[in-house]
């Protein structure tokens, strides 16, 4: 039977955030500070808390070089700060370069989330693979990934996680079908199928695909054989669904914890928002000038 420890995983940064442009000119967007940490540095921080050790990004040419400056020492950066005595500062610009062995990978033609995984084949090297999206970040005091891992361990096949957002948004998520008689309110659902982009009138269900996946080796294969989908793009929803199909077991676990969204202009400032208002440093102050805040007139 094929391992049930997973220790591997794939972080999609390929895009272009279009969105975000001009910062994304000369700054991939999972760079981009939540107050003063990036994206990509969250969701690699949650992989390592649950055991992975080797994350693979999903790149193209321009972004490598940035992200790979993010994630190596800073040799005289570290000296300046050591001299100084700024040890808070210091340990800041190690945390990333210690939380897990760091791979890339090229993604020269974007040709959509299913591609991108696929790129990953070599990486994974017939091992399961969990995927963590940057745009979905999950709040630290909340655990998803752990959960996903423990049932992947019970059951093998695919383990997505699961957010209930109602028939107003489901139109931007991939969308799962419970299991017949599947309890509704349980945390973890048995899923016998799933579609991306449903219109909120056709959608099965309003549980949505947070960007969590836990992956079986079979993927890759399915993935090769997935034709463009929803947005003309290679689906993973699709892909999960070719092999729900072929009798891959698949299970959802449902979160209900605190998340935040950085895919677009709206969510990201609504995440500094969320994040600042905790920060250790500033939040204090942020949530007191927050409360003053009038926005018509304010400065
Ligand atoms: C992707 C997936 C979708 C999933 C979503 C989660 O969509 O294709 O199934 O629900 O991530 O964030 P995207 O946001 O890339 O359009």
């Amino acid at each position: 039977m094929a391992s049930r420890t997973v220790t591997k995983a794939l972080v999609p940064a390929a895009g272009r955030g279009t969105r975000f442009l001009p910062f994304t000119k000369a700054v991939p967007k999972e760079l981009a500070p939540l107050v003063t940490t990036p994206a990509l540095e969250f969701v690699v921080s949650e992989a390592a808390s649950v055991g992975i050790t080797d994350v693979l990004f999903v790149v193209n040419d321009e972004k490598q070089a940035p992200i790979a400056a993010y994630f190596s020492p800073h040799e005289d950066l570290a000296a300046a700060l050591e001299k100084k005595g700024d040890e808070k500062a210091l340990a800041s610009i190690r945390r990333p370069e210690e939380l897990a062995r760091i791979a890339y990978t090229h993604q020269t033609d974007p040709r959509g989330l299913g591609h991108a995984i696929g790129c990953g084949a070599e990486f994974a090297a017939g091992e399961p693979l969990a995927v963590l999206l940057p745009d979905d970040l999950v709040d630290d005091r909340d655990s998803l990934l752990g959960p996903m891992l423990d049932v992947y361990a019970e059951y093998g096949g695919i383990v997505i996680g699961l957010l209930d957002v109602g028939i107003d948004n489901i139109s931007k998520y991939g969308c799962v079908v419970p299991a017949e008689g599947a309890d509704p309110s349980a945390d973890v659902v048995p899923l016998v199928d799933m579609v991306e982009k449903p219109k909120a009138e056709e959608a099965p269900s309003t549980l949505a695909i947070l960007g969590r996946y836990v992956l079986p080796p079979e993927i890759f294969a399915a993935l090769h054989e997935t034709d463009p989908g929803a947005g003309g793009e290679i689906q993973i929803t699709d892909a999960m669904q070719r092999l729900i199909h072929g009798g891959t077991p698949a299970h959802g676990v449902v979160f209900r914890g605190r998340r935040y969204d950085t895919g677009d202009r709206l969510d990201y400032v609504k995440a500094v928002v969320q994040l600042a208002v905790r920060h250790p440093d500033i939040g204090a102050d942020f949530r007191a000038w927050l409360g003053d805040y009038e926005p018509e007139g304010g400065d």
